[in-house]
């Protein structure tokens, strides 16, 4: 089977390169040029666990390809994916350009059956728009040529985008024939061999349930933090409430951890997406605006705390941050909580500094010299008043207090993803504070 993927970003490249590992031969394209240089010569654009090597092993067994090229692979393949950017445009809606500029080249190029299948998040309704555009481009060709459109939404995590793929939950995939069904069915079929299901649908439903899963996860993370900051007020433990409600299988123990606010490049703009979607259809999805309300508030959490700490008088204070990415073993800083955290601490005047495993090259593309760059966890802390912890990489989680303590000149811990122990921090005489 041959099929290309286009777009090599983070779905895109991990799409195409599990498809080559089950023995698909894959070309990878995209409009950037240096990108696919770069790939070309092995070199990855993001971070991602066990990415390159898969790259690599495939490359050398020349069943994945990288080119700029669309329009020259459409004769070799069966099945175009779409793993486009949708950026949100400043409305919130999804910017459709790049899938239905995709759309349009197929149109114009394709000269025997093609399935084009939109691997992007998109809105309900984008793949009729796409089916139209092909059509548009066959008509001003003047030719007959059988396609098909399919939405298959992906639902990878960053950090374990492989193994989500290798092992999914379950495929859905929106179908509107029966040759694009078994075309999917056949590509998919290694990966749901274990009885993973693969779930065919009609388009819309497809394109919905991509976003009711993400604004599903994203409402219980508001949800666990609305919790989290009345459980402060009362005296609760929303570590304790989160084990007392998780263990009702109703409910489940995923997906229920307070924090300081939800990133990355799928919540935010998922749920802003699915809030226009809303409002373009004459209705307002008011879980959906708490949700995205109590995100905001939540993400300035660890700054407010350090804030109180100190009286309101952060001034010539230095405050020293325990990860930068929006979640741990990504470099991704796309919305990050981080990022709110350090703009509040400077504009009241903190010194800050910072430290992420593999984040800081990211950070310092995106607010250069504004912060400190430590060389390491515990060379962050050196004279620092406040340590605060954003993002919660395994590396953090047992340090050595004693050696903090001698290096920090204050002795103020805050914990904004609660993976520290109350008692534990308190002998060792740190004023400790958690979310929750
Ligand atoms: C998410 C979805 O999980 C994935 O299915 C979809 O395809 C893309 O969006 P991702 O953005 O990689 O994946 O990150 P995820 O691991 O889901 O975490 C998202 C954010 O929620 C992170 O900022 C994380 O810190 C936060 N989070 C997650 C919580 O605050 N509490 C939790 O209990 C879980």
């Amino acid at each position: 089977m041959n099929i290309a993927i286009v777009g090599t970003g983070y779905v895109g490249l991990v799409t195409g390169t599990c498809f080559s590992e089950m023995g698909v031969d894959v070309t990878c394209v995209d409009i950037n040029e240096a990108k696919i240089k770069a790939l070309q010569g092995g070199v990855m654009p993001i971070y991602e666990p066990g990415l390159e090597s898969l790259v690599l092993k495939n490359v050398e067994a020349g069943r994945l390809h990288f080119t700029t090229d669309l329009t020259a692979c459409l004769d070799n393949v069966s099945i175009v994916f779409s793993a486009v950017g949708t950026p949100p445009d400043e409305d919130g809606s999804a910017d459709l350009r790049y899938v239905l500029d995709v759309a349009r080249t197929v149109g114009r190029s394709i000269n025997k059956y093609t399935l084009l299948v939109t691997k992007s998040t998109v809105p309900v309704g984008t793949a009729q728009k796409v089916k139209a555009v092909i059509q548009e481009e066959l008509d001003k060709r003047g030719v007959t040529i059988p396609f098909d459109v399919a939405s298959n939404p992906e639902f990878l995590k960053e950090g374990a985008a492989i193994k989500d793929f290798m092992a999914p939950d379950r495929v859905v995939v929106g179908i509107e024939s029966d040759h694009a069904r078994k075309l999917m069915e056949r590509l998919y079929r290694p990966f749901v061999l274990n009885g993973y299901p693969i779930l065919f649908m009609d388009i819309p439903s497809a394109e919905m349930t991509k976003y009711a899963a993400n604004a599903m996860l994203a409402t219980r993370i508001s949800f666990m933090n609305d919790i989290a900051n009345l459980c402060e007020r009362v005296g609760a433990d929303v570590e304790c409430v989160r084990k007392g409600i998780g263990s009702d299988t109703r409910i489940g123990k995923h997906f229920l951890y307070a924090g300081c606010g939800y990133g990355g490049s799928c919540f935010p703009k998922d749920v802003k997406a699915l809030l226009y979607t809303g409002k373009e259809n004459g209705y307002t999805m008011r879980v959906i605006e708490a949700v995205e309300e109590v995100n905001e508030t939540q993400k300035s959490i660890v700054f407010e705390k350090v804030n109180k700490l100190f009286n309101n008088d952060l001034k010539g204070k230095i405050v020293a941050i325990w990860g930068l990415a929006f979640k741990p073993d990504t470099d991704d800083m796309r919305e990050a909580p981080a990022l709110v955290v350090i703009d509040k601490l400077i504009k009241a005047g903190a010194i800050v500094k910072v430290y992420d495993p593999i984040a800081m090259d990211e950070c310092k593309r995106r607010i250069g010299n504004q912060v400190e760059y430590a060389k390491d966890m515990y060379d962050v802390v050196v004279d620092a008043d406040a340590l605060s912890l954003i993002t919660e990489w395994k590396q953090f989680r047992l340090p050595s207090w004693k050696c903090i303590k001698r290096l920090m000149r204050g002795n103020v811990i805050v914990d904004g993803r609660n993976i520290y122990d109350q008692e534990e921090m308190e002998n060792e005489y740190f004023v400790y504070s958690r979310i929750g």
